[in-house]
């Protein structure tokens, strides 16, 4: 491998000059189609933007390189990606997924999944006893995100990579929270890793984008032939978008972190916070392991408050600081897992995971942390005054 991770974030594997002006940013091919010279030949090796188009390609071998992966597909969503991911199975194969995921997979798999007949069952990731005993012989692949997603549970991917393919299944790690700067984990033994890029990828909370890295060449094939087909790939603006997202990831992702510590350690000190979830509180369980499976923790945090009362309090106080669903962006965000992200998660299983009425999750944005720090104590003051 050439260039440093950092390098490879703003020019790409090969630093390569994609157009024939040398432009600097890669250009935005905003065309369906590319021109032939005769039949079955074409000078540019693009057809049709829908299989292929170059600023997608750039982007692609870009994220490939970042996730040491021999192929990487853009989407157009991370839910399109993780559809695109569901695809390589057939009828009556089994997948074994983490019991802690976002919302939104889980709605994937009851109303879409289930019906095309694959039997997918919902686990404790973070137990490698409990995951080889989940495991039959129809078990094709495992499925995890860690940390989850808003319990930030942590799986041990070397441990789970072992389980799957021993079994003779894929082993696929949603990489979202984390990004390729903090985790790769191909290196744990992941074959597939998917992204919501629209979260720390993007960065900027202004585009929606997926993408499905491959370890080995043969499936990469059949995800090129599946997105072709179903036709589920990135257009080239948010191509362009994801790619100057990109360029600024590491230096975002500390900054990110910083301030993630920062406000974890105050909300340990107030007594209107009941618990609090950030992998990166040495105190949590999955700290070391997260620590020695990557090299850094992110900017999620959940915390449960002492009430109902309370939580609604902050949503509606929060003035800097705003009341959205999604993550990894420069803006801080506050969700309400329990009737926003996780909404279509069975009661059952929420009660189970510990998502309550009580609980929020923050994506710590790159502001000035004591101006993050000032607006929730300004939100917690307001109520009460
Ligand atoms: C961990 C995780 N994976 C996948 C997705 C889906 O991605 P998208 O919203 O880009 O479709 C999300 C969305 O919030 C997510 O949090």
């Amino acid at each position: 491998m050439g260039y440093s991770f950092e390098t490879r974030c703003i020019h790409g594997e090969d630093h390569r000059v994609v157009d024939e002006y040398r432009a600097i940013s890669t250009p935005i091919y905003q065309t369906s189609s590319f021109s032939h010279i005769k039949p079955g030949h074409n000078l540019s090796g693009f057809d049709y933007s829908r299989e292929s188009n170059p600023t997608r390609a750039h982007l692609e071998e870009t994220m490939a390189s970042l996730e040491n992966a021999a192929d990487c597909v853009a989407f157009a969503s991370g839910m399109a990606a993780i559809t695109a991911c569901f695809e390589l199975f057939s009828p009556g194969d089994h997948i074994l997924m983490s019991d802690d995921l976002y919302g939104g997979v889980v709605r994937l798999v009851h109303n879409i999944e289930e019906k095309n007949g694959l039997k997918i069952t919902f686990t404790d990731a973070s137990d490698a006893d409990n995951l080889k005993n989940m495991m039959t012989p129809k078990t094709k692949a495992l499925y995890v995100e860690s940390p989850s997603n808003p319990m930030m549970h942590v799986a041990d991917l070397k441990e789970c990579g072992r389980i799957a393919h021993e079994a003779g299944a894929l082993f696929i790690v949603d990489n979202t929270f984390l990004s390729p700067y903090f985790m790769t984990p191909m290196d744990l033994g992941a074959d597939i890793v998917l992204h919501s890029g629209s979260k720390f990828i993007s960065g900027h909370n202004d585009t929606i984008c997926g993408f499905l890295s491959s370890k080995d060449p043969e499936i990469a094939k059949k995800v090129r032939l599946i997105s072709k087909t179903v036709g589920s790939t990135l257009g080239a603006l948010e191509c362009w978008l994801a790619e100057r997202g990109l360029k600024t990831l590491h230096v975002r992702m500390e900054r990110h972190q910083e301030n993630a510590c920062a406000i974890a350690e105050w909300l340990k000190t107030r007594t209107w916070v009941k618990k609090v979830f950030y992998v990166g509180d040495p105190e949590h369980p999955g700290h070391n392991k997260v620590k020695e499976q990557g090299r850094g923790f992110g900017s999620m945090i959940s915390f449960e408050t002492d009430t109902k009362e309370r939580a609604l309090a902050i949503l509606q106080n929060v003035k800097l600081i705003t009341f959205a669903e999604s993550l990894g962006g420069t803006e801080t965000l506050i969700t309400y897992p329990d009737v926003q992200t996780h909404a279509d998660v069975p009661q059952s299983v929420k009660d189970a995971l510990g998502i309550n009425d009580r609980l929020l999750r923050l994506s710590v944005g790159l502001e000035n942390v004591k101006d993050l720090i000032e607006d929730l104590e300004r939100s917690v003051s307001i109520a009460e005054s």
